[in-house]
């Protein structure tokens, strides 16, 4: 069976199948069980627009404490394959976040400039608890000090797409993770 698709111009092979994908998405949401099996106010749940949406979504599912989701667009300046240093952060509407458990769900943590940057501007914002939970990371990639709290998947230094991520605005609704092969 064929498991590559074309994206635009680019073309982009099956690394991993919604199983695998959904096998890691469990685990973490028994680690956060136990991390939030005792809060006493719906923890806030700071999903990254739009790539962390699929994920978002299959992690609440599975998790048993109590949730609100507040949404917050981030845009890195760069080309479509390549972030670079610059964040610009905004949010969805009001959110008050003084004293609350904030759990940032992010699709991909590559350099970590925009995790930098959304830790940074909620810090200000005083949480209770501020971490992250992450569909996937490039670990070889990511050089900051900041911890990156739960992760689901360990990705090699490749550029990828599917299960909410996209080149170029496209492939999010992939039903799998795919990376790039060529043109
Ligand atoms: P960072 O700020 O360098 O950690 O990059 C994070 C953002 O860059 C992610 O939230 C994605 O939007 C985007 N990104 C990084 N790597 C990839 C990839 O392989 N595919 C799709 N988007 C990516
Ligand atoms: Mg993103």
């Amino acid at each position: 069976m064929d498991h590559t698709v074309k994206i635009k111009d680019k073309v982009f092979e099956r690394l991993l199948d919604a199983s695998q994908i959904e096998k890691q998405i469990e685990r973490v949401a028994c680690e956060l069980d136990a991390a939030y099996a005792n809060v006493s106010q719906p923890v806030v749940m700071v999903v990254t627009l739009s790539g962390a949406m699929a994920f978002a979504w299959e992690l609440s599912k599975r998790i048993s404490f109590p949730v609100e989701w507040v949404f917050i667009k981030c845009s890195s300046y760069g080309s479509e394959m390549q972030s670079c240093g610059e964040v610009a952060l905004s949010v969805v509407g009001r959110c008050e976040l003084e004293g609350r458990d904030v759990l940032v769900i992010e699709d991909i943590v590559d350099s970590g400039n925009t995790w930098v940057s959304l830790h940074n501007h909620f810090m200000t914002l005083l949480p209770r608890t501020l971490r992250i939970a992450t569909l996937s990371i490039k670990r070889e990639v990511y050089d900051k000090a900041l911890q990156i709290d739960f992760v689901a998947l360990e990705l090699e230094n490749r550029f990828v797409v599917g299960y909410g991520l996209d080149y170029d605005g496209g492939g999010r609704n992939l039903n799998g993770i795919y990376e790039f092969k060529g043109v």
